[in-house]
């Protein structure tokens, strides 16, 4: 089981204009997963990769699981993968939570801010490798754990890749919340990352590095 709060809004640098909110103030549990489809695409986020079991296996919210210092999210949102979070027999243990917009959110200059952590309970297994908040195309990502082909037997670094390279990593400690924004230039083909812990005030601690910018299309419908 992984706690995070996953994305919270995507930022357009002029206006700060919050282009899409992923934060679900106006929900009280994550059963309105249930109703999304290809064909129903109602509320903040696709939700199809995932096991079998009912949504509150894998998803799950409530005010413990935002970040105490956040005080525009109401809640957080508990992601968890166990034995039975397989989707398409994949080999990979699966929950996927993708934003349902179509506003413009991979043009120009955008910052897409979440908060995560983990507690002790149930966290993340430091033997695997974790992708976690990432694109498809794995041009921004954070991931955690031993990383395939890594030597070793463990890693506990949350470490964020760009195109698979690591640009930052940190212990990955439980009950600390990390915020973090990727700048992504979609025009330029860039990202750079903003952090912080806790209650601080997010810093620019990687400057903008070049990437391989691309929002998988099939993810992204208009
Ligand atoms: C939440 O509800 C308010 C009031 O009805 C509405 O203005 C706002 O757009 C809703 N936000 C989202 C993200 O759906
Ligand atoms: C999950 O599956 C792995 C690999 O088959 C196994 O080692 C592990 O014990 C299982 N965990 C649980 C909780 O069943
Ligand atoms: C992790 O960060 C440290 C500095 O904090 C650095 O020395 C080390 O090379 C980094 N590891 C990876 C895999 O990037």
């Amino acid at each position: 089981m992984f706690s995070s709060t996953t994305v919270l809004a995507l930022i357009g640098s002029a206006t700060a204009t919050i282009l899409w909110d992923g934060r679900l103030n106006n929900e009280t549990s994550s059963a309105f997963l249930d109703d999304w489809s290809f064909s129903n695409t109602v509320g903040q986020y696709q939700y199809y990769i995932h096991g079998d079991g009912p949504v509150t296996d894998y998803v799950k919210l409530a005010t413990a699981y935002k970040n105490p210092a956040d005080s525009g999210s109401k809640q957080g949102i508990q992601v968890t993968i166990d034995n039975s979070s397989v989707w398409n027999s994949d080999n990979m243990l699966r929950t996927e939570l993708i934003p349902q917009t179509s506003a413009p959110i991979n043009k120009g200059k955008v910052f897409y801010h979440f908060s995560v952590q983990h507690t002790t309970t149930h966290p993340p297994s430091a033997y695997e490798e974790h992708q976690v908040c990432f694109f498809e195309s794995h041009f921004t990502e954070l991931k955690y754990g031993l990383i395939d082909g890594e030597q070793g037997t463990l890693d506990r670094a949350l470490r964020w890749d760009v195109n698979s390279e690591t640009q930052f990593n940190v212990t990955f400690k439980a009950g600390i919340w990390h915020n973090i924004a990727y700048a992504i230039d979609f025009d330029v083909g860039s990202v750079g990352f903003y952090h912080s812990t806790g209650g601080n005030d997010l810093k620019l601690t990687v400057p903008p590095v070049s990437a391989a910018v691309f929002y998988w299309p099939y993810r992204y419908r208009s």
